[in-house]
């Protein structure tokens, strides 16, 4: 016998079935493993009941009077509310008709009477964790597209600097797969990389889109990005990660970084990596007061800083990247149009 669900006991089931013994026999069930269920003897019935009621899963069986399993899976599914519910057929049959019927519409599963209180209980808990891992899945995903927005809008602010989140992000998961980051620690990169120059939102456009040099005053406004992020976003669990990257990304290796003039291993592994990949695409970025440079130049002085301005860990992993070919693809996969043939003889730092 399957325990009680580890579920806060509010979960509400809707359960479709004709067979009235039947019926009360899955009602009991479901309800001894803390279950709320409500039940309809056919469809037309339990469409009634979904005009005010929102269960967490339905469990119909398919061949019933007045309007069978098949009909209601489709009208469940054309409601706004309906359209993610988990939806679990349940034959008699068993037959190969009501099985191909179910995977060809869609079902999260079918069940074959008859069955044993553990089958359905252990089939209702795991459509059910199963619905609420796509569900957290869609969130993460729909908080990254957000987040990405903002990060865009930001940065759109310098027209210079098109798709350099994206960018900066890819670079940055390929070096984290190439060191064998954990799907963790790469979603903590990846949220660092939307949102590492998110404190410019405080830098005048003035500044941003200054066509020459910064003065003092206006490079302190500049340099005042990092901390202004990382304040964003510290009050948000859910981006707290993220947080060392925003605040740490212009810190070097050498410490001549900012803004805390770390030195080392003392800057937070993802920073560090996130250095390496921020510096390469605002090199190679047409700039204000710059026209970008070329790759493979760019290429060189991220060899050259290693152990310098760059964790030589960093630049060994960018190094294989590029041996790959991996690079250059990111770079001319987001940026069709980015000028590539665009020589500087002299070294070039990014102004931000
Ligand atoms: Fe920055």
């Amino acid at each position: 016998m399957v325990g009680v669900p580890n579920r806060d006991s509010a979960v509400t089931l809707l359960v479709v079935e004709d067979d009235p013994a039947m019926l009360v026999a899955l009602r009991d069930i479901l309800e001894s493993a803390g279950y709320n269920v409500l039940t309809a003897p056919n469809g037309k019935i339990a469409l009634d009941i979904l005009e005010n009621a929102r269960p967490a899963l339905i469990l119909s069986d398919i061949s019933m009077p007045v309007m069978d399993g098949i009909q209601l899976f489709e009208a469940v599914r054309k409601l706004p509310r309906g359209m993610a519910t988990p939806f679990i057929f349940l034959t008699a049959k068993g037959t190969r008709e009501d099985i191909f019927a179910g995977k060809m519409m869609g079902a999260d599963d079918y069940i074959t009477k008859p069955i044993t209180s553990h089958e359905l209980i252990t089939a209702v808990q795991s459509r059910l964790q199963r619905a609420d891992e796509i569900m957290v899945a869609q969130l993460k995903e729909a908080y990254k597209a957000s987040l990405r927005t903002l990060a865009n809008a930001i940065e759109a602010r310098d027209h210079y600097t098109r798709d350099h989140v994206e960018r900066v992000n890819a670079y940055a998961q390929a070096l984290a797969m190439e060191l064998g980051w954990d799907e963790d620690r790469r979603d903590a990169l990846e949220f660092g990389s939307i949102l590492h120059d998110i404190g410019k939102i405080a830098v005048r456009e003035a500044i941003l889109c200054k066509p020459g040099p910064l003065t003092t005053e206006e490079w302190a406004e500049m340099r005042l990005h990092p901390e202004v992020g990382a304040h964003m976003i510290e009050g948000i669990p859910y981006l707290a990660p993220a947080v060392p990257s925003v605040l740490h990304h212009h810190e070097r290796w050498d410490g001549s970084g900012y803004p805390h003039a770390l030195r080392g291993d003392a800057i937070p592994e993802d920073a560090r990596l996130l250095a390496v990949v921020d510096t390469f695409d605002a090199m190679t970025s047409d700039r204000p007061y710059r026209p970008a440079m070329e790759f493979e130049r760019a290429f060189e002085v991220i060899l050259e800083e290693s152990g310098r301005l760059f964790d030589p860990t960093m630049v060994d992993s960018f190094q294989r990247c590029w041996s790959r070919g991996e690079i250059q693809r990111i770079a001319m996969t987001a940026e069709p149009t980015k000028p590539t043939h665009l020589s500087s003889g002299s070294r070039q730092s990014a102004k931000s």
